[in-house]
C-alpha cells in the first residue's frame, strides 16, 4: 500500500490507474478506523480494482464547539489496518492541502441537509459535501462506499453526485456492530464503563423498536413514542432525536403503508458521547 499526502501525487497515481483502466474505489474516513471502516474497504475491493482510503478529520463539518481538536488518531494502527484490509492507496492530507490559503467554496445542499443532523449542526453537511465532493472529484473513484451507520450523511452524498454530475456510484454497506449490538464508532472510546453498558440501550431500543413495527405498528406517532420509552426506561435521558421516517427523504406520515421502506433513526448522548444508530426495514 502506497501513503500519498500531496495532492499532486494522488493525480498523478490517478492518472497511471486510469491509464490501465483501472476502476478506481474509494473509502473516504476521518481515521481511528475500526471494523465498521475495515469492512468499507473490503466492499470497495470487491467493486473495484483499485481501493484508496482517505484518512482526513475534515474541520469543516465540525461546529467550534465540537470535538476537532480532540477526535482520536492512531495514523501507524490505521495505516496497518487499512492496508491489512485490501487498500491500495492511503490517502493522508494535511488540512492546508485539502484546504489551501483563500479556499472559501462550500457546497450547500438544502433539501434533505436541513432535517435531524443538519437542523442540529446547521453546517455539518455542507462541511461533509464538500470535503466528499473533492475527495471523488481527485480520485476519480467510479465507486465510493459509506456506511449505512451514518444513514442521513448517504442521503446527502447520494444527492451530491446526482445533482453535481459526479460520474460516482455510491455503495452503502451494512452497520458493523460489536458483539453486544453497540453500533462500531471512533467515538466510543470516548465511553467509560459504567457509561458503555448504559449506550447498549441505544441498539436493544433500536432492536425492540423495528421489532414493534415488524409486527404491524404502523403509525408514526405511536412507533416514536415507544422508541422513546425503550430510551428512557434504558436510562438514556438526553434524546436528540428517536424517530421512525421515510426511508428515502425522512419525512414521517402519519401512517406507514405497505411497500414503505422506513429508517428508524437515533441519536443520543450518554456520559457527553453524542451516539448514532438507525435500522432500515420494509413494511411487507
Ligand atoms: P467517519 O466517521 O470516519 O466514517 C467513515 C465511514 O465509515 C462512513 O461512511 C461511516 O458511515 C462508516 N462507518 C462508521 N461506523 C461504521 C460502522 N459501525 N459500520 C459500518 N460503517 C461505519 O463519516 C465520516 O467519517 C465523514 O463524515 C466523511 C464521510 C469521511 C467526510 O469527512
Amino acid at each position: 500500500m502506497e501513503v500519498i499526502k500531496t495532492v499532486l501525487e494522488l493525480k498523478s497515481w490517478v492518472s497511471e490507474m486510469k491509464s490501465c483502466n483501472k476502476r478506481i474505489s474509494c473509502v473516504p474516513t476521518m481515521g481511528y478506523l475500526h471494523e465498521g471502516h475495515l469492512s468499507l474497504i473490503k466492499r470497495a475491493k470487491e467493486i473495484g480494482d483499485v481501493v484508496v482510503t482517505t484518512i482526513f478529520v475534515n474541520p469543516t463539518q465540525f461546529a467550534p464547539t465540537e470535538d476537532l481538536d480532540k477526535y482520536p488518531k492512531n495514523i501507524l494502527r490505521d495505516t496497518k489496518l487499512a492496508e491489512e484490509s485490501g487498500a491500495d492507496v492511503l490517502f493522508l492530507p494535511e488540512a492546508g492541502e485539502m484546504y489551501p490559503d483563500g479556499f472559501s467554496t462550500s457546497i450547500e445542499l438544502g433539501g434533505v441537509t436541513k432535517l435531524f443532523e443538519g437542523e442540529i449542526r446547521p453546517t455539518h453537511f455542507s462541511g461533509v459535501a464538500t470535503v466528499v465532493a473533492k475527495l471523488l472529484l481527485l480520485t476519480e473513484a467510479d465507486s465510493a462506499v459509506f456506511g449505512q451507520k451514518d444513514y442521513q450523511q448517504t442521503l446527502v452524498v447520494k444527492k451530491l453526485v446526482r445533482e453535481l454530475n459526479i460520474p460516482c456510484r455510491i455503495v452503502v454497506a451494512p452497520i458493523v456492530r460489536e458483539k453486544d449490538g453497540l453500533a462500531m464508532s471512533s467515538r466510543n472510546v470516548y465511553l467509560e464503563k459504567d457509561d458503555r453498558n448504559l449506550a447498549l440501550g441505544i441498539s436493544k431500543s433500536l432492536f425492540r423498536t423495528k421489532s414493534l413495527v415488524e409486527s404491524g405498528e404502523f403509525h408514526a406517532k405511536s412507533i416514536e413514542q415507544y422508541f422513546r420509552t425503550q430510551l428512557l426506561d434504558a436510562g438514556i435521558t438526553e434524546i436528540d432525536y428517536a424517530t421512525a421516517v421515510d426511508a428515502e427523504n425522512l419525512t414521517t406520515p402519519e401512517y406507514f403503508k405497505k411497500g414503505d421502506t422506513v429508517v428508524l433513526l437515533v441519536v443520543a448522548r450518554v456520559g457527553g458521547v453524542r451516539l448514532l444508530d438507525n435500522a432500515i426495514l420494509d413494511i411487507p
